[in-house]
C-alpha cells in the first residue's frame, strides 16, 4: 500500500492522475485500457487531471472499457442523478470514452431476480474484457467504498446492498432530502475490487479523516469496508492534509514517497 499526502485538493488530483497514468503503463500493452470508475464528488478533481493527460497525448481512452463501481437501484437509467448519467457527464464526456463502452450495474427492473441475476453476470462481464487494470475509488465517511457499507464480506462479489442511513444522508445533497436517496444499490463487491490490477483511491477534508485512518493503519475489518485495500499488491491512496489528520505513521508516508537513489 502506498501513501500519498498532498497539501490542496488540486495537488492531490495531480497525485493520483501520475498513479493512473503509472498504472496503465504498468499493465496495459498495446490494447485499449479498462478503467474502473467512482463517482463523488471525490475523484473529480482527477478526471479533470486525466483529460489533460488526454489532451497531451498521454492517454487515449477513445477505446477504452469502463466499469462502474455502483448503481442506485430503482432509479430509472436515464434519471440525472443515476450513476450511469453521471458517469456519462463527469467521465465520458469529459475524457473521450465512448458511452457503448461504459458498464454500469443494472439498477432498475420490474423484478429483484433480474437484478441479483444481472450483478452476477456484472463479475463475469469483468473478466471477459481481460479484467480492470486501474479501479479508481472515493471512500464515505463511515469507510464504505463502492456501496459496500461497513459489515459487508470482505470478499463479496457485485451484489444488491442497503444503504445505511448516513450514506443516505451524506448523499441526500444530490436529490434534495434524505427520503429522497433510493435505499438500496447494486455494487461491485470488496472480493471484485480486490481483483483490478491497481487501486488508486482518493479522498479530500477532514470529513474523511477518521475512515482514511481506519482504512490505512486500523485493524483489518468488516467494520471499515476501505480496509480491505490493506490486501491488495498494488493500492495507491492519495489524500490532502485534511484526510490525513489522524494519521500516526506518517513519517514513514512521506519517507516512503520520496524517491529512492543509491
Ligand atoms: C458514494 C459512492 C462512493 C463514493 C462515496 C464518497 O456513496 N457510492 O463510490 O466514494 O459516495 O463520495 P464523495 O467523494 O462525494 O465524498
Amino acid at each position: 500500500m502506498k501513501v500519498l499526502i498532498g497539501s490542496t485538493p488540486e495537488d492531490v488530483a495531480a497525485l493520483a492522475a501520475d498513479s493512473v497514468l503509472e498504472g496503465f503503463e504498468r499493465y496495459v500493452d498495446n490494447r485499449p485500457p479498462v478503467i474502473g470508475l467512482a463517482t463523488g464528488s471525490s475523484p473529480l478533481g482527477l478526471y479533470g487531471q486525466l483529460a489533460e493527460l488526454v489532451k497531451a497525448g498521454k492517454l487515449d481512452f477513445s477505446q477504452a472499457t469502463g466499469f462502474a463501481l455502483d448503481e442506485y437501484v430503482g432509479l430509472p437509467a436515464t434519471h440525472e442523478q443515476s450513476y450511469r448519467q453521471t458517469l456519462i457527464r463527469e467521465v465520458c464526456q469529459v475524457l473521450g470514452l465512448p458511452e457503448e463502452n461504459l458498464h454500469v450495474p443494472l439498477g432498475a427492473a420490474d423484478k429483484l431476480r433480474t437484478l441479483e441475476t444481472a450483478a452476477g453476470h456484472y463479475d463475469e462481464a469483468i473478466a471477459a474484457a481481460g479484467g480492470v487494470d486501474v479501479q479508481i475509488l472515493g471512500i464515505g465517511s463511515n469507510g464504505h467504498i463502492g456501496f459496500n457499507e461497513p459489515g459487508t464480506s470482505l470478499r463479496s462479489r457485485t451484489h444488491l446492498t442497503r444503504l445505511t442511513a448516513r450514506t443516505r444522508n451524506d448523499n441526500a445533497r444530490f436529490f434534495g432530502s434524505p427520503d429522497q436517496v433510493p435505499t438500496h444499490s447494486v455494487t461491485q463487491g470488496l472480493g471484485t475490487m480486490l481483483e483490478a490490477r491497481r487501486l488508486v483511491l482518493v479522498a479530500t477534508g477532514r470529513v474523511k479523516a477518521e475512515a482514511i485512518a481506519a482504512a490505512i493503519e486500523g485493524p483489518l475489518a468488516a467494520s471499515c469496508p476501505a480496509s480491505v485495500l490493506q490486501l491488495h499488491q498494488d493500492a495507491v491512496l492519495v489524500v490532502d492534509e485534511a484526510a490525513a489528520t489522524n494519521l500516526q505513521h506518517r513519517e514513514y508516508y512521506d519517507a516512503s514517497a520520496q524517491a529512492l537513489t543509491f
